[in-house]
């Protein structure tokens, strides 16, 4: 492969790149046989939170469950909590720490959603932390305002229901928003335990009057039907999916909305049931997969402890499940012109593995095999040569 300036501009056998002009001018990167593959797109995190939930996880053991939980003022209004108490430089310097190690498992791009400040300083908080993050180290960030995450503590209990919230995000959080190019994406939590499918509607359609494409949670505790309105509202991908039913599967499969999975929810809150992808694949759908990086749900930044859920729990095929990581997020992301496969004139963004076959990326799993990260033609990430 021969990049130049950040893009591809030639792929192809080493004696077919090498004969090119440019390239005996070009810096040489030996990668010595390993596997490399197009760098991550990881399409769905909560990059931005104030500290782990480990607290709930040992409840969860004990046999809480994760409603139970929420409905006790714990879960996201456990983060909000935490988030809305910390300063912006604790934030930035947790959300640096996480973003070093994402390129470590060779993710070179993931989008990043707001979602645990409820109230105008602290979702606009962690929207200009997005900002900032973008430009001050190598990852792509795409910025997401999940500001319908859940009905913040202080407007619960009062009559009108989640009203007077969106009402907020409506006229409060959208304007200020859209104006600074704060985000690109609008997502909102559709589910019995945080928005309905009206009040979703109702969100999703102001966040692309200011300029925001819609994307959702959806499906994920409870079937709401909010599948079929991401689907009704072009969104570019709808994610979770764990409690789809055949007509939401059939309308995935027929639309441009991209099925983002996210087992790594599944695991860690041990649940049994996980998205069904195969069925999905089946049925025509972009199936997209993603780690949903967040205190709650899925404490993990691995993509390749991801393929490696796809693989034995979605009974995804390793190729399959690379493409969802790729590729498919790339679509989910609407960048597939410019990041998500090794092609001409597309970003050089590469991930490299110490392995001797891409099926071993998922198969040895839980072990990080990343042996070099690239982004945009620059090495971002190198494993440290241990002597043995
Ligand atoms: O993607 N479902 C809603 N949001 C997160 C969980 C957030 C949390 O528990 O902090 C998710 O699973
Ligand atoms: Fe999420």
């Amino acid at each position: 492969m021969l990049a130049r300036e950040g893009l591809i501009a030639a792929v192809g056998t080493r004696a077919e790149v090498e004969k090119l002009s440019e390239a005996r001018a070009a810096e040489k990167l030996d990668l010595g046989g390993r596997v490399a593959l197009p760098g991550f797109v990881d399409s769905h995190t909560h990059l931005i939170h104030a500290a782990s939930r480990a607290e709930e996880y040992e409840l969860r053991i004990a046999g809480a469950s994760y409603k139970e939980i929420a409905r006790k003022g714990g879960g996201i209004l456990n983060s909000v909590k935490k988030l809305r108490a910390a300063t912006g430089e604790a934030l930035k310097k947790r959300a640096l720490a996480a973003l070093k190690k994402f390129a470590g498992h060779g993710t070179t791009t993931l989008e990043a959603k707001s979602g645990y400040g409820l109230d105008v300083a602290s979702e606009l908080k962690i929207l200009r932390l997005h900002k900032e993050l973008a430009v001050e180290q190598p990852l792509e960030i795409v910025s997401t305002f999940l500001g319908a995450h859940v009905v913040p503590a202080e407007f619960r209990g009062k009559s009108g229901g989640a009203e007077p919230y969106i009402k907020l995000i409506e006229e409060n959080l959208l304007p200020h928003i859209g104006e600074h190019r704060l985000a690109e994406f609008c997502d909102v939590f559709c589910d019995r335990e945080a928005f309905s499918v009206e009040e979703s509607k109702r969100v999703l359609q102001a966040g692309r009057q200011w300029g925001l494409a819609p994307r959702m949670h959806a499906e994920q505790l409870s079937r709401t039907g909010a599948t079929r309105l991401a689907v009704l509202m072009r969104a570019a991908s709808c994610d979770h999916l764990e409690k789809v039913n055949k007509s939401d599967i059939r309308a995935l499969g027929k639309s441009e909305t991209v099925a983002t999975v996210l087992p790594g929810c599944d695991f860690h809150l041990g649940l049994k049931q996980y998205a069904p992808a195969r069925a999905l694949i089946e049925a025509g759908a972009i199936v997209a997969l993603a780690t949903d990086y967040n205190p709650g749900t899925s404490p993990t930044l691995s993509m390749p402890m991801i393929l490696s859920l796809a693989c034995t729990q979605l009974r995804m095929t390793p190729a399959e499940a690379i493409a969802a990581a790729t590729i498919n997020g790339a679509y989910a992301l609407r960048r597939e012109k410019t990041i998500g496969s090794l092609e001409v004139g597309k970003q050089a963004d590469i991930a490299v593995f110490e392995v001797a076959d891409y099926r071993e990326i998922p198969y040895y799993f839980g072990v990080n095999h990343c042996w070099m990260t690239v982004k945009r033609g620059r090495v971002i990430h190198a494993a440290e040569q241990v002597p043995i």
